[in-house]
């Protein structure tokens, strides 16, 4: 604190306590009933059910039925809630008049930022965040659209026609027929492909008070319109140290790839352990998991599983990525640190491997996650002790002090 700084000590001292906590390690910014994770343990619940079981036994809406509601679905409920899910996935045609506004090689999330974020303008009739039937049809509207707005971002970056929903495919299939069927051939959606996406999709669905889950609760918690709210979540994912990592991933595994293989990856391990050279491990660490990430134990599995099926047993990004991981888990910089894969370490390769572009990554992560921000979204609204999140700060600026007239400066 110097002469002319406000000693913000003398003044908190005076007026009361306050926590100081950048990165909020240390804060619980809410209560919450939807998502625990069990860091040490390398533990991951939604809603009490463990992310392995879910992965196993349910499909993506029956776990985006269970984020939202609390509980898994009966039969009816489930056949009720596809049904209102796969009636809503149509957009209005007047979003392909947007999209067409932006240029064909523009990243898929700053499109998808500015389509979420378009789509506020389009429903009138939901509107009163007060009223849990207008949160239900946003939430509804939201998982149903997201896959078509994607699908649409990629079709548009290729310059290909867009192809609408189809009702009678499953969500995931009908995602995937939007994205590689033309209007002129047939398309079938391969099964294991499918069940690979939809896993994709139910670990990705929610992560409790993430960077981006945390940006929908305070962007939300305005009062904003919850595709406003929704945009922002998907804006935050962006980052690289967030939802970002999956492309960053892949691409750093083509860039080894590029320049040596498997026989540079001791090399490699060496920069990123040299902290001046500022290269990161992409796909590794993890501000709650201090074990194993349970959901990269699954989409571990899972990459093995649609190398074979597709008969890319030999892919060689698939073998250098075991390869970092066996030299990190044996490493005492990783080992220390507590530093192991997370989700995104091999997403990246099943994704790569059903022809997902590299660039769609992370707009693939932001389709599975708006179950997870909307679920956040309605909890924090229905929630009795409900407040506009406003944080405090520490202020580190002058003390009062008068204008000078500019002729005197
Ligand atoms: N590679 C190399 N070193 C790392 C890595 C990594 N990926 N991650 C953390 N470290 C090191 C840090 O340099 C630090 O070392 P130090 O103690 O000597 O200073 C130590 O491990 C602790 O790291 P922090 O940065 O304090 O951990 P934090 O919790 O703030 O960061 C984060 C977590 C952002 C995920 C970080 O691990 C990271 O950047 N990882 C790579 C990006 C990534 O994969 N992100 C995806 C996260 S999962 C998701 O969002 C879906």
């Amino acid at each position: 604190v110097g002469p002319d700084v406000l000693d913000i000590r003398k003044l908190y001292g005076q007026t009361g306590k306050f926590t100081y906590d950048p990165g909020f390690l240390s804060t619980a910014s809410c209560a919450s009933a939807i998502t625990y994770i069990d860091g040490d343990k390398g533990e991951l619940l939604y809603r009490g059910y463990p992310i392995e079981q879910l992965a196993q036994n349910c499909d993506f809406l029956e776990t985006s039925y269970l984020i939202l509601n609390g509980e898994l679905p009966d039969a009816e409920q489930k056949k009720d809630f596809d049904h209102q899910v796969t009636h809503h996935t149509m957009v209005n045609e007047q979003m392909h008049f947007f999209l067409r506004g932006f240029r064909r090689d523009a990243h898929p999330m700053a499109v998808l930022t500015g389509l979420v974020g378009g789509m506020s303008a389009f429903y009138h009739d939901s509107t009163d965040i007060n009223n849990p039937m207008h949160r239900h049809i946003s939430a509804i509207r939201l998982v149903a659209k997201m896959p078509t707005l994607v699908a649409m971002a990629y079709k548009f970056s290729q310059g290909q026609p867009f192809m609408y929903p189809q009702n009678d495919l499953s969500y995931t299939g009908n995602f995937l027929r939007m994205m590689f069927a033309n209007p002129c051939e047939e398309y079938k959606v391969n099964d294991v492909v499918e069940r690979a996406l939809d896993r994709i999709f139910i670990l990705h669905a929610d992560h409790e008070q993430n960077a981006s889950t945390s940006t929908v609760r305070l962007c939300g918690s305005s009062g904003t319109n919850p595709f406003a709210a929704i945009a922002a979540g998907v804006a935050c994912l962006w980052g690289p140290a967030h939802g970002g990592a999956n492309e960053a991933c892949l691409n750093m595994l083509e860039e080894i790839q590029a320049n040596g293989g498997v026989a540079k990856v001791g090399e490699f391990m060496e920069k990123v352990k040299d902290k001046s050279s500022g290269v990161k491990l992409m796909g590794f660490g993890h501000r709650v998991y201090k074990n194993y990430d349970p959901r990269a134990k699954l989409m571990q599995e899972t990459c093995k599983e649609v190398l074979q099926a597709l008969g890319l047993e030999n892919d060689p990004l698939f073998k250098l990525s075991m390869e970092l991981e066996r030299i990190a888990l044996e490493d005492d910089y990783f080992v220390q640190r507590k530093l192991y894969p997370n989700v995104d370490f091999y997403s990246g390769i099943v994704q790569r491997a059903i022809g997902i572009p590299t660039s769609l990554f992370t707009a693939i992560f932001a389709l599975a996650r708006t179950v997870g921000w909307i679920a956040q979204w309605n909890e924090m609204l229905s929630d009795p002790e409900f407040k506009i999140g406003r944080p405090r700060q520490l202020y580190t600026g002058h003390a009062k002090r008068d204008v000078v007239a500019l002729d005197q400066r």
